[in-house]
């Protein structure tokens, strides 16, 4: 899924330089440090908690199997942000990835988010993906308006859809993004190549 990117790559934000590096299992203990500091709150979108070294520990299984990617934002050889495309070639969504991604409080606002969900977009347009999915806890402003950003639109709904540790429910919000759709209407246009690999 990866052959056509390169990692680990660099960029400047404004919480400085940043490496993405694919995520392995070396980075087992790393990451569970960067999920047990992430308010759970800000996990309630994900199918598992990550928090738990059991979960996490499932997941790198995946990475290895190749089910799904993930990319790693590193500074200062920490890590502070995790974007993974998820995708089943076996089921009937073939075409279709999901996004999940998460960035620690300490570097937020700061543009990590933006350019780590640029480069996860980046690597569904090279794996052929023809329909990304995103999910998030309703209130979760900051990351709607960033995917609203990149073309996603609200598909759905699912009311009082996870439970928070207290017992407290939460509405999921699901937006989507037809990317072969919004490709084939700008070559309409006259802008062949406009979504690149
Ligand atoms: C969503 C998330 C990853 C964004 O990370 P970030 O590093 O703070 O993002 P950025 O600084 O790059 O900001 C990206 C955009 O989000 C929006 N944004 C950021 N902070 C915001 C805030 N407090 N309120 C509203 N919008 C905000 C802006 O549109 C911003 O773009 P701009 O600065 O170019 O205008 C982060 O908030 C997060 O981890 N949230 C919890 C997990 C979650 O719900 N993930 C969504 C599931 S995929």
């Amino acid at each position: 899924m990866t052959e056509t990117r390169s990692y680990p790559r660099r960029i400047n934000t404004d919480a400085g330089d940043i490496e993405f590096r694919l995520m392995g299992r070396a980075d087992e203990a790393a990451v569970l440090t960067f999920a047990q500091g992430l308010p759970t709150h800000d996990l309630l979108f994900l199918p598992r908690n990550i928090s738990q070294p059991k979960v996490l520990s499932a997941w790198i299984k995946e990475i290895e199997r190749g089910d799904i990617v993930s990319l790693l934002a590193m500074k200062d050889g920490r890590v502070v942000g995790c974007g993974t495309l998820v995708r089943d070639p076996y089921s009937w969504s073939p075409h279709v990835g999901e996004i999940r991604m998460v960035v620690s409080q300490e570097v937020r606002g700061q543009g990590v988010g933006r350019a780590l969900s640029q480069e996860t977009f980046a690597l569904a347009l090279c794996a052929g993906l023809e329909k990304l999915s995103v999910q998030m806890t309703a209130d979760q402003a900051a990351a709607i308006t960033l995917f609203e950003s990149l073309g996603f639109k609200a598909e759905a709904l699912l009311r009082d859809h996870v439970r928070d540790v207290s017992g407290r429910k939460h509405d999921i919000v699901v937006l989507g993004h037809n990317v072969a759709q919004v490709q084939a209407q700008l070559e309409a246009y006259g802008v062949p190549g406009a979504v690149r690999h």
